[in-house]
C-alpha cells in the first residue's frame, strides 16, 4: 500500500477503511477483520461512532503486529477543553485496548478547541498519540483556530469527493503542509455521482467500477481516503486502485464535476448544538 508522509514524519497508508455507521457488537469487527484480511492497513473510527472497541478487537485479533496497522480515532465535541480532552484520549485508548493511537482528530471544531489541542500536543509528547489532526475545518474555522496552535495539524479530514472538491481550504492546507483526508470519498454512494456518464465511461475503459475510478482520482489528487462498506466485494475492490492511472485530461475532466456543495457545511449556524443534541458519548 502506498503511504503519505505527514508533516511530523509519520507515514499513513493512503487508502484505508472507514467505519462510520457500521454497527458495534459484531458488524464492525467483522468488516474490519475482512478489510485487514484483504490487505488494508488503515482503519478510521471515532468516539462518536461507538465502535472503537470493535475496531480495537478486530486489530488485536488479526494476527498482525500493532505497528503494522494504522488506526485513526476522533474526540467527540462533548470532550473539548483541556481536562475533558485528556480524559477523552484515555477513553479512546481504553476502548481500542491500545497503548497508542496512530492519529487522533478534533472531530468537529467548536467550543474550547485550543484547550483540547493542548491536551493532544501533550499526549503526542507522552507517546499516547503519534500524530494529531483536525476535521471539518472550513477556511473560516481554520483561520479562527490554527493561528492559536503551537503544532500545525498533520491532517484536516473534510468531506471531499468529485461533487465537493474543497479548493479553498485545500489551498490553505497545502501551504501549511497539512494533508488532505477525504471523508465520504464515494459521496456516500450518491446515485447521481455514481451514474455520471464521464465516470461510467472511465470505468468501462479501465475495467473498474465507478467507485474505484473516483477513489483513483482522489489518490492522484494526493488525498488520503478510507471508503466505508459492509459489502465484502466492495471492501476488497475499494483497495484495488493502484493498478491503473487516469490521464491528465481525465483528471481535468473529473475536476470539472465539482459543484462545491456537500452534505455537511461546518459554517452553518447551530451545527455544534445539533451535533451535541444528536450524539453524546457519555453523561
Ligand atoms: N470526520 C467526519 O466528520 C466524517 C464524516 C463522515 C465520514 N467520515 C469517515 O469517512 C469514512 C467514509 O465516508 P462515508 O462512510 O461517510 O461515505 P463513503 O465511503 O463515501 O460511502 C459509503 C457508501 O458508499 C457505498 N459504497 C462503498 N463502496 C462502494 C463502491 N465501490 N461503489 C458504490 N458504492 C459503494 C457504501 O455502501 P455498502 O456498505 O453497501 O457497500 C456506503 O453506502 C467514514 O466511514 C468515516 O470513517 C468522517
Amino acid at each position: 500500500m502506498e503511504g503519505i508522509k505527514l508533516n511530523d514524519g509519520v507515514v499513513i497508508p493512503q487508502v484505508g477503511f472507514g467505519t462510520f455507521k457500521i454497527q458495534p457488537n459484531g458488524e464492525t469487527e467483522k468488516a474490519v477483520a475482512y478489510a485487514l484480511s484483504c490487505g488494508c492497513r488503515h482503519i478510521d473510527t471515532a468516539a462518536g461512532y461507538f465502535n472503537e472497541a470493535d475496531v480495537g478487537r478486530a486489530v488485536r485479533n488479526s494476527g498482525l503486529r500493532r505497528e503494522d496497522v494504522f488506526v485513526t480515532s476522533k474526540i467527540w465535541l462533548q470532550d473539548h477543553g483541556y481536562e475533558a480532552a485528556r480524559k477523552g484520549i484515555d477513553a479512546t485508548l481504553a476502548k481500542l485496548g491500545f497503548d497508542y493511537i496512530d492519529l487522533y482528530l478534533i472531530h468537529h471544531p467548536y467550543g474550547d478547541v485550543p484547550g483540547a489541542w493542548r491536551a493532544f500536543e501533550e499526549a503526542k509528547a507522552a507517546g499516547k498519540i503519534r500524530s494529531i489532526g483536525v476535521s471539518n475545518m472550513s477556511v473560516k474555522i481554520w483561520q479562527s483556530f490554527v493561528p492559536q496552535f503551537d503544532t500545525i495539524p498533520s491532517v484536516n479530514q473534510i468531506e471531499c469527493h468529485p461533487y465537493q472538491q474543497q479548493r479553498a481550504i485545500r489551498a490553505i492546507m497545502a501551504e501549511a503542509g497539512t494533508a488532505l483526508e477525504a471523508w465520504a470519498p464515494l459521496g456516500q454512494g450518491n446515485p447521481s455521482l455514481h451514474s455520471e456518464p464521464l465516470l461510467l465511461d472511465l470505468a468501462a475503459k479501465y475495467g473498474k467500477n465507478v467507485g474505484q475510478v473516483i477513489l483513483r482520482f482522489e489518490v492522484q489528487e494526493g488525498a488520503i481516503v478510507f471508503p466505508k462498506s459492509t459489502n465484502p466485494e466492495r471492501i476488497k475492490g475499494n483497495l484495488e486502485v493502484f493498478d491503473f492511472a487516469l490521464t491528465a485530461d481525465e483528471m481535468t475532466a473529473i475536476r470539472a464535476l465539482d459543484k462545491g456543495v456537500g452534505h455537511h457545511d461546518p459554517d452553518k449556524p447551530g451545527v455544534a448544538e445539533r451535533l451535541l443534541s444528536k450524539c453524546r458519548v457519555h453523561d
